[in-house]
């Protein structure tokens, strides 16, 4: 069976990361889409927060499974026992920082983990979850970027803030 686990950290998952969910779902048997416990990026969404909307958004998916880790990813993926990892690659300036993860992970793995890229839709490829936080902070239109559950839950957010 092909296993791959998507890592990153979600906050919140934009349609940018639902496109790439979707494609590594059609190419492995199983996606382990996994979210990022690391408080030092000091996220808007707790990770069960941020787990609840992936289960939601990918509901559909039944080869597509949510989790969460902390730590190092190759620890992680040794424990589940999953060889490959899966990123999303927008534009060239994605390059240099994904390969060095990429390259980083292979060394500390012995090889074990190796990184598949799959290059973003042409519609999804301005996006991210900061441009999006950022959007949603003043109040602007968020139905290209997000489903409308996750808009809400990012306007509720910054109307909390204020
Ligand atoms: O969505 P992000 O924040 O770009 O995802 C980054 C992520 C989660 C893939 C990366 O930070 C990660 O794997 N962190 C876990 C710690 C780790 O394994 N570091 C070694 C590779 S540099």
């Amino acid at each position: 069976m092909k296993r791959a686990i998507y890592p990153g950290s979600f906050d919140p998952m934009t349609y940018g990361h639902l496109d790439i969910i979707k494609r590594a779902a059609r190419n492995f048997d199983e996606v382990i889409v996994s979210v990022l416990d690391n408080k030092a990026k000091n996220p808007l969404f707790s990770v069960e927060e941020r787990v609840k909307i992936l289960e939601e958004a990918t509901k559909d998916i039944p080869n597509v499974k949510i989790d969460s880790f902390s730590g190092l990813l190759i620890d992680y993926a040794k424990r589940i026992d999953v060889p490959v990892s899966v990123r999303g690659l927008r534009a060239i300036t994605d390059f240099e920082y994904e390969l060095q993860i990429a390259q980083t992970n292979s060394k500390l793995s012995h090889g074990k983990l190796d990184t598949v890229f799959f290059t973003a839709s042409l519609e999804y490829s301005y996006l991210s979850s900061s441009g999006v936080k950022e959007i949603a902070c003043f109040g602007g239109d968020l139905s290209e970027c997000v489903p409308e559950f996750v808009a809400e839950l990012l306007y509720a957010k910054y109307n909390q803030k204020r």
